[in-house]
């Protein structure tokens, strides 16, 4: 600690009225829907309409439906899931009682009139839904993460490939206009150089730990277990399996596949990085939510890649919300929940002001002239560094799953690349699996790009 009371660069923002101001100021970003959801600005004409089908219509299928209400130029016209109660669900969601709803997705990929299919299915179910979507030519929204396992990302990207389909994966934060933003701020190299990157996602509640009831009406005569367990080990029929499947490391992927994936993506979306991490190393446990779950409920995450390192953290048992932090040589840029922050950081030079306090007086008197002697005050002082800062806020309502859908299907009609496409969504997944793999291995978790593998370290 400096026994300066005041260091020089205080001394300087005094000067210049920057320590006196500290009020950041809050930019409302404007919604781009209205012109990313149109062709050219204009409205979507009737027959560019994009007819969708929504397969897996749970939490996040109806969420998808409501939200489709707000994207102009989509219809859905079929609705498909494994418990029948969601067939209504889904119905009331999308406002369309006679929507056809169908617990069979094969009959869905059958019809001419779909021109593409959104799998918000649980994890496992991915690949299948998505290799055969793409066979019988539908174009995919797929949830995130793309994959339950590395093999089946490089398959399922295989499948868009061959298949010459438009796919979207679904972490929508990189459609948010506060990501743009970032993305702007980052492009712009304000930030210097960043060599470091900090992420987590903490939440409490028994629901953000997907502590789900289980609705009265379940059994295995509304629930078509034999299909849910396909691509896992057979298992008796279980409602918590079913409704708590990302706590079960057959269906899911835990904090890594829940919410890692989230802000993975962001951090690459706004570095541009389409690459999974070099190596990863994990750290967590099971601490609270002790509930027969197979994930633990605390992971913390060191990843490696080749310009920076990150560090992601997911803790179910602090309520600290959604943060991502950039810190670069010239500027440190936050995002935390709706809220993006660029703050300048003070370079200017300043005399070496700690150990010259372990000299006699004269010794450091005489640093301290030759010092200033080669600094002279005026030049210094003209660079003004407003070290407020400036920060933007998402408008009240703002929804980003709308923009990310409205940027898929407007791909779907121009096929014009979309934001998050297959490669990328695969490669963000792969970050999670690597997570995992680390946790549960005790080790580290090497990216081994040529054999498309994670190994120990
Ligand atoms: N992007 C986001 O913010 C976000 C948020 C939540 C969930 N998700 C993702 O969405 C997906 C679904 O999550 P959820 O919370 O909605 O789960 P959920 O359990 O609420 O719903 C999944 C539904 O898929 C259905 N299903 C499974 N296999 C099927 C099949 N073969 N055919 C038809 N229906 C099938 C099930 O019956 C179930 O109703 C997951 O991949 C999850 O990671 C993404």
């Amino acid at each position: 600690m400096s026994k300066n009371p005041l260091s020089r660069r205080q001394f300087m923002q005094i000067g210049t009225g920057a320590l006196v101001s500290t009020t950041v100021a809050k930019n409302v970003l404007q919604p781009h829907i209205l012109s990313a959801a149109t062709l050219s600005g204009k409205p979507v004409p009737p027959s560019d309409t994009v007819r969708f089908a929504s397969i897996g219509t749970g939490v996040r299928g109806c969420e998808h439906l409501m939200a489709s209400l707000n994207v102009p130029g989509i219809q859905c016209v079929a609705v498909c899931d494994l418990y029948d109660s969601r067939h209504t669900a889904a119905q009331e969601a999308v406002k369309n009682p006679s929507v056809p709803a169908t617990g069979d997705y094969r009959a869905i990929l059958d019809r001419k009139d779909v021109d593409s299919v959104l799998i918000a299915t649980m994890d496992h179910q991915h690949r299948r839904i998505f290799e055969d979507a793409c066979a019988a030519g539908k174009d995919v929204y797929c949830e995130k993460p793309m994959s339950h396992t590395v093999e089946e990302g490089f398959a399922m990207v295989e499948a868009a490939h061959k298949n010459g389909r438009m796919v979207a994966v679904g972490s929508q934060r990189v459609s948010s206009i506060l990501y743009a933003k970032a993305k702007e701020i980052y492009d712009s190299g304000k930030l210097g150089e960043v060599f470091s990157i900090n992420a987590y996602w903490d939440r409490n509640s028994p629901s953000g730990a997907w502590v789900y009831p289980i609705p009265p009406d379940a059994s295995e005569s509304t629930i078509d277990w034999k299909t849910f367990l396909i691509g896992a080990p057979n298992h008796s029929f279980d409602p918590y399996r079913f409704f708590r499947w990302r706590c079960f490391t057959d269906y899911g992927e835990g904090l890594g596949g829940d919410l890692f994936v989230h802000l993975l993506s962001g951090i690459h979306f706004i570095t541009s990085t389409n690459a999974p991490a070099l190596r990863a190393q994990s750290s967590g446990g099971l601490y609270h939510f002790k509930d027969g779950r197979e994930f633990p409920d605390l992971i913390e995450t060191l990843y490696d890649y080749p310009n920076f390192r990150v560090t992601l953290r997911c803790n179910l048992n602090n309520n600290g919300g959604e943060f991502i932090g950039f810190y670069g040589t010239q500027g440190t840029m936050i995002i935390k929940d709706n809220t993006l922050s660029f703050r300048p950081e003070d370079t200017r030079p300043e005399p070496e002001g700690y150990s010259i306090y372990g000299w006699p007086a004269a010794l450091r008197n005489q640093y301290l002239q030759k010092w200033h002697a080669e600094h002279p005050l005026p030049a210094a002082l003209a660079s003004k560094i407003d070290d407020t800062g400036e920060s933007w806020v998402t408008p009240p309502g703002y929804s980003d799953t709308v923009d990310h859908q409205a940027n898929f299907y407007n791909a779907v009609r121009t096929r014009k690349p979309v934001v998050e496409n297959e490669v990328f969504g695969n490669h963000t997944a792969i970050g999670c699996h690597l997570a995992n793999f680390s946790y549960f291995e005790k080790d580290v978790a090497v990216w081994d790009p040529a054999a498309k593998k994670i190994v120990k370290g």
